[in-house]
This record gives structure tokens, C-alpha cells and sequence, in this order.
């Protein structure tokens, strides 16, 4: 069976919840894109020869999750040689058998425009900011301004903005719990198989 979840959405809106939950649920594979950007913005040098020898062992590193790697990831992710690069395997990855998650930013609109279920997940600046601050620390207005600085970046790039794709189910997190969130992704999965 070749069935695909793009899950997109800007920064701490509960895609990685979401989307290991439904893999889980499921059995699906399931793909962080955000980590391949993080990877690429982590290694320095040219963006782009780090993007096409991508490895195993640099998705590995131990420093991807800081808020200066997502900053470094949105930075690198704004060039299209970058993204032209990570294309082929997010693609492969999508349509394997057995059926696939995959969370970022531009699943649902250019990685797999043909994915049987698209969710946008979004909550508005403020809560991301405050759950971001609840895994990281620091000053919380500090977090905020990273968050509103990566969503203008993410949403203003020429190539693959953020936006959520024209039949995508939009699914405001910011008065959910992550139970209602991942209950709601379940139930248009489930619905989506029974028509599949
Ligand atoms: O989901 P994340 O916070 O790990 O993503 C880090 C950055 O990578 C994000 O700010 C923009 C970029 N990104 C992207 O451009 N396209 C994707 N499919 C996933 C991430």
C-alpha cells in the first residue's frame, strides 16, 4: 500500500507529536524533514555540497534540536540547491510501501502534492513560544522573537513557502491538548484509508 501523511506547519505547533503518534498508530514510516535542513545548517561549509552528501551519521549529531540549529536550518532552507537536494529522498521516502508520515514545511504543497491525507498544523506565535520555552528555558520573550523571526523566514522565501497546501485540514493547536490534536490526525487517517 502506498499511502503518504504530510504533516506541515510552522515551528512547535505539535507536527513531531502528531506525527510519531500516527506512525506509531499506524505502523507507517515516519520522516522529520526539519532534521535534513538542521543537519545541512549544522555542518557549515557550502550549504549546498553538505545538502548533496547528506549521511546517516550527520542526522545523528547530538546538537540538532537547539534553537540555533532551527535558526541555521531556516537559513540554509531558503536555498533552492538545498532544497533541490533533499528533494529525491523525501520523495522515495514518501511513496515507500507500507505507508508514510512525513512533517515539515512543504510536504503537502512540493514533496507530495498526491499525499492521500495533508494536515496543516499551526497555534498561534505566542503558545509555540511558550511550549518551545518549556523544552528549552531561557528568556521566554527571547523565544517568542525566534519563533516570529523563523515563521517570517519560512513563510517569505521564494521557493517552497510555508502555506498550507489548497486541501489541506487545518488544525489550530493552541487551545488542544496533544490527545484532542493526535485524535483529530487519527480520525482523517482513518477516514482516508477507508476511502483508500
Ligand atoms: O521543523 P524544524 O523546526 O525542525 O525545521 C527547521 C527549519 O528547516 C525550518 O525553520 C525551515 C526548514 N524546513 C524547511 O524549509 N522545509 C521542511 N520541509 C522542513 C524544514
Amino acid at each position: 500500500m502506498i499511502f503518504t501523511v504530510a504533516i506541515d506547519g510552522p515551528a512547535a505547533a505539535g507536527k513531531g507529536t502528531i506525527s510519531r503518534a500516527v506512525a506509531a498508530r499506524f505502523g507507517f514510516a515516519h520522516l522529520d524533514t526539519g532534521l535534513l535542513y538542521r543537519a545541512v545548517g549544522a555542518k557549515g561549509g557550502d550549504p549546498v555540497a553538505a545538502a548533496e552528501s547528506l549521511s546517516a551519521e550527520d542526522l545523528a549529531r547530538g546538537d540538532l534540536r537547539s534553537l540555533a540549529a532551527g535558526q541555521a536550518a531556516s537559513r540554509v532552507a531558503v536555498i533552492p540547491e538545498v532544497r533541490a537536494a533533499l528533494t529525491e529522498f523525501q520523495r522515495r521516502f514518501a511513496r515507500q510501501p507500507g505507508g508514510a508520515v512525513l512533517d515539515g514545511r512543504d510536504i503537502g504543497t512540493v514533496i507530495c502534492p498526491e499525499a492521500e491525507v495533508k494536515l496543516y498544523v499551526t497555534a498561534s506565535p505566542e503558545v509555540r513560544a511558550h511550549r518551545r520555552w518549556l523544552e528549552v528555558g531561557g528568556d521566554e520573550a527571547e523565544v517568542l522573537a525566534e519563533v516570529r523571526e523563523r515563521d517570517a523566514r519560512d513563510m517569505g522565501r521564494a521557493d517552497a513557502p510555508l502555506r498550507p497546501a489548497e486541501e489541506a485540514e487545518i488544525l489550530d493547536t493552541s487551545e488542544m491538548t496533544i490527545e484532542a490534536a493526535v485524535a483529530a490526525a487519527v480520525a482523517l487517517i482513518e477516514a482516508a484509508l477507508g476511502r483508500a
